[in-house]
């Protein structure tokens, strides 16, 4: 049987991009077809030289509900459909709107209501997705109601080319669906409702009261995913232990309007038997350190594209831009470098300090020989300190590298640029020094004003994440000259 690609490629005039975009959508559309209780087809126009008998369609997927008995015995995939069997796909695609009615198709043998949502990439519409509803078991129960509007919502993010997400990495088999339980959280972070299923899942985390109208901390679950849903709009994944016993894993789908979140899907599944089995086979730790050894690789894959991409510019100024986020990208993969090698929640902060020199070293291009010093260190840190905390003093590392030392003649000068890195723990907090012997800072530079990108995140990072504080001045003449930047942020995170 041919693929969607293969099918997309042979049948359709679709790009590329347009395919991959189609491939993420059958990727994910499970959700959709159990929101909705109803067989989904997905059909492409067929390319212009293709299109004999009048038939304008090629079906290019089809997906059947987990929560009903399928309508459509047949496998259409691949199959030609005309626009005298399917006029409102036609319709669809003509118009670019949802198109709501009622089919008569071969394949079912019965009218049957349909709709037939546009599927916009790019502008363009370039698939129309056709959902097919089961018969209805009696009127709509409370929770069949909800699931309804939660893919009314997704089909209005389909149409607007928001769902599926380009960056969703989560996809297969293992993954919560809707029947392992769905709790929906409003825009505000308040679960608007959970089904019988997910209370259970919630009862097994120590969650006993009503769940509706509170907030995941509220009801004293830490689930960062779905924060991060609903802060940065992206779908994610991620296990929640309790205990030993207790393992919930939690998949969040953002729900979007108009580019703004206005909930989350969160689809729980109970793990905890799969977890107790795992444990026996494997042990947790080589498990953590799999998990940091992957992400790192995925960063540095991340890395590598970056370099690819900022080689394939003409522009230096994208050039640059391109190997700054390389940079960035690759002090974070330093971090889970380190973890993938000894895992646990706190890591080794001179190990990573080492990493960082090196990698400074490496790809900051200085015109003057310059040399790193390390004095002193801050031992183990937690990994939620560590790896902002390193992001931060590569920029400034880099920063002295890059800057301080422009209007020292180049290599052909007898002078060696020094930068020192002391780090000490004093109080309760970590301290960072940061000094170089260069030409010190301009006489209108103030770290206040947030001009320039390195900077802003040093400060970003240094506050508003850490509730630390960073302080940066120019060094007299006497005393050696330079810059001198002090960075101090607390221990525990705690706020
Ligand atoms: N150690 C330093 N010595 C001299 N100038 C510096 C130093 N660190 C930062 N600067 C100045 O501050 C500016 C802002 O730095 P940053 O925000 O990292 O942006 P960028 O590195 O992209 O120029 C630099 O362009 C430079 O002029
Ligand atoms: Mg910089």
């Amino acid at each position: 049987m041919a693929t969607l690609a293969e099918l997309a490629a042979q049948q359709t005039s679709l790009g590329e991009p347009v395919i991959d975009h189609l491939l993420r959508l059958t990727a994910s559309w499970s959700l959709l077809s159990d929101l909705s209780f109803s067989d989904m087809l997905l059909m492409a126009r067929v390319d212009e030289p293709n299109n004999r008998y009048d038939q304008h369609f090629v079906v290019l997927g089809q997906m059947r509900p987990n929560n009903r008995s399928t309508m459509i015995n047949d496998d259409l995939v691949g199959t030609l459909q005309g626009p005298d069997a399917w006029p409102l796909v036609q319709l669809a695609f003509d118009s670019g709107t949802r198109i709501i009615g009622e089919v008569n198709v071969d394949a079912i043998d019965d009218v049957v209501p349909v709709w037939c949502v546009p599927v916009r990439f790019d502008g363009k519409i370039v698939a129309v997705m056709v959902r097919l509803q089961g018969p209805l078991r009696g009127p709509a129960s409370l929770y069949e109601q909800a699931y309804l509007s939660i893919f009314e919502r997704l089909c209005v993010m389909v149409a607007d080319s928001t769902f599926p997400f380009r960056e969703e990495g989560v996809a297969g088999p293992g993954l919560p669906r809707v029947g392992d339980g769905i709790i929906l959280i409003d825009g505000d972070g308040r679960v608007e409702f959970a089904t019988p299923n997910a209370s259970n899942a919630l009862h097994r985390m120590g969650v006993y009261g009503a769940a509706e109208g509170h907030t995941l901390p509220e009801l004293g679950l830490r689930v960062r995913v779905v924060e991060r849903s609903l802060e940065y709009a992206l779908p994610a994944m991620e296990e929640i232990d309790r205990g030993h016993d207790v393992a919930i894993l939690f998949h969040c789908v953002p729900l979007l309007e108009h580019g703004l979140v206005t909930g989350v899907v969160t689809m729980l599944r109970d793990v905890s038997d799969l977890r107790q089995l795992n444990r026996l086979v494997l042990n947790k730790e080589a498990a953590v350190r799999e998990v940091h050894h992957r992400v790192k690789n995925n960063l540095q894959t991340i890395s590598s594209l970056l370099r690819l991409q900022a080689r394939r510019s003409d522009e230096e100024e994208t050039r640059i831009a391109l190997g700054e986020a390389e940079r960035r990208v690759r002090s974070i993969a330093v971090v889970h470098e380190v973890l993938s090698r000894e895992p646990g929640e706190e890591v080794s902060f001179d190990e990573i300090v080492r990493s960082l020199v090196l990698l400074v070293e490496d790809t900051v291009l200085a015109l003057h020989p310059v040399e790193i010093n390390v004095n002193g260190g801050l031992g183990t840190l937690s990994t939620d300190l560590a790896t902002p905390l390193a992001v931060a003093l590569a920029e400034l590392l880099t920063n002295a590298v890059e800057h301080a030392f422009i209007d020292f003649g180049g290599a052909n000068n007898d002078h060696v640029g020094v930068v020192t890195l002391n780090l000490y723990l004093e109080d309760g907090n970590a301290i960072a020094e940061i000094r170089d012997n260069g030409r010190g800072l301009g006489d209108d530079f103030s770290l206040e004003v947030p001009t320039s990108l390195g900077l802003s995140i040093v400060r970003d990072i240094i506050r508003a994440q850490l509730h630390g504080t960073i302080d940066m001045k120019s060094v007299g003449y006497a005393e050696g000259g330079g810059t001198f930047v002090k960075v101090s942020v607390p221990l525990s995170l705690r706020p």
